[in-house]
């Protein structure tokens, strides 16, 4: 049953944040998206509209602060994604950051944190890749000991997005190496904590306006009290932290494949080739055809996958990796597509299709691969 349980009021909402969304894009987020790519600059003046208008803990529940409703969640970062990746992920990675503590957060951490991530008045980041554990999330070595009222963490976490504009950054690390998964611990650490620094800065291909960097723990001492949940639970946190947002990325794949393929549309529109326009030519309105076909049901998917997580229903692990694998797929068919049917002009960086291809790549590399989406669905239909 894909029609939301939601009642007029929220739909009513939605609908008022989605306007907004699409007048602050069309006039404040699309026309810097070109230059956000290519100076590799976060957008900070944008992460403040974004703030300044609501759009930071749209899924939050209602007494931190939020709206409570992913629904309406990916549908804003599916509209900022359709003109700028980069934009559209600070939305997404505030909520990354955000969801150990509101999965697994006591009263206390989510009455100090929630309401301030909403509001965008702290910023976080989420730190569970290490350079040997990436899909292999479990195998990682960063450790927290316990010493007193404190933990003391000392490892390397790489490809840490957005953490250097972040306030915050929920760090997994093993309490207790002899249990595996079941030794793992999640921990809020501020990242101004002594021995909290920043290592390298990647460099990447696509979302360039996004920092990415090392994070080094270097005998980093913070409060026993910034534990989340208790010692041993973090995987299950990281993971169940992934199940609600990889929707986020599905809708950034999403919001990026729509953009290109509207792009493409109005293009083939325009240009002239043979005496008439590109799009009377059939083979390429059968290639239009099916870059809408596969942006819908991927859409249809995200939004379901989405209700799921309104529901709290049980079988979200299944659909945040079916929506993520679908969605970041046509994003990288869409895209790649686009690129073709403007020809020499699609691979200029004159025109947006040849970013978004390269905006495109990244969503079906992070936030579990897309390797390991199937290896989720599988083990629902399979078992471990
Ligand atoms: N919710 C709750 N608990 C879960 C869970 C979930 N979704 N998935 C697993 N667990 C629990 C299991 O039940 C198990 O506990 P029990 O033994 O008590 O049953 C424990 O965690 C270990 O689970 P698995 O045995 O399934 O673990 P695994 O080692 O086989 O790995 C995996 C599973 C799905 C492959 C996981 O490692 C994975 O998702 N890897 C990908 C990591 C990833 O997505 N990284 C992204 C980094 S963040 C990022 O990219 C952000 C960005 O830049 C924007």
């Amino acid at each position: 049953m894909l029609a939301p349980e939601r009642s007029p009021e929220m739909l009513e909402a939605e609908q008022m944040i989605l306007d907004t969304v699409r007048q602050l894009v069309h006039e404040k987020v699309a026309p810097r998206a070109a230059e956000i790519d290519e100076t590799g600059e976060y957008p900070r003046d944008l992460c403040e509209l974004f703030a300044k208008n609501d759009l930071l803990g749209i899924p939050f529940p209602e007494e931190y602060g939020g709206l409570g409703s992913f629904v309406t969640y990916v549908k804003v970062v599916e509209e900022v994604a359709k003109a700028c990746a980069t934009s559209s992920l600070i939305i997404a990675v505030q909520e990354l950051g955000a969801l150990p503590i509101m999965i697994a957060g006591n009263e206390a951490q989510k009455q100090k944190y929630l309401p301030k991530l909403a509001t965008g008045d702290l910023m976080t980041s989420y730190a569970l890749t290490e350079p040997t554990s990436g899909s292999d999330a479990a195998n990682m070595r960063t450790t927290a000991v316990r010493e007193g009222g404190e933990y003391v963490l000392n490892g390397t976490k790489v490809f840490i997005t957005n953490v250097a504009v972040a306030d915050l950054c929920i760090v997994f690390a093993v309490t207790d190496k002899d249990l595996g998964p079941k030794g793992t611990s999640a921990f809020i650490c501020h990242t101004d904590d002594p021995g909290f620094t920043l290592g390298k800065v990647e460099h990447k291909m696509g979302i360039r306006g996004s920092p990415t960097n090392e994070v080094v723990l270097n005998n980093c001492r913070i409060p026993a009290d910034r534990l989340l949940g208790r010692e041993g639970e973090g995987f299950r946190i990281a993971m169940a932290t992934l199940d609600k947002s990889r929707p986020g990325i599905a809708a950034q794949a999403l919001g990026i494949a729509q953009g290109a393929l509207e792009f493409a549309a109005t293009y083939l529109k325009e240009r002239v080739a043979f005496g008439k326009p590109l799009s009377k030519q059939q083979g390429l309105q059968w290639m239009i055809a099916d870059m809408d076909l596969e942006t819908q049901a991927a859409r249809l998917l995200l939004y379901e996958a989405a209700r799921k997580c309104d529901l709290g229903a049980d079988d979200v692990t299944y659909w945040g990796a079916l929506c993520k694998l679908k969605c970041g797929d046509v994003a990288m068919k869409v895209t790649t597509d686009a690129v073709q049917l403007l020809g020499g002009y699609g691979y200029m960086t004159e025109y947006p299709v040849e970013r978004m291809m390269r905006d495109a790549k990244i969503t079906q590399i992070y936030e579990g691969t897309q390797q390991i989406q199937r290896i989720v669905i599988a083990r629902r239909l399979l078992g471990k």
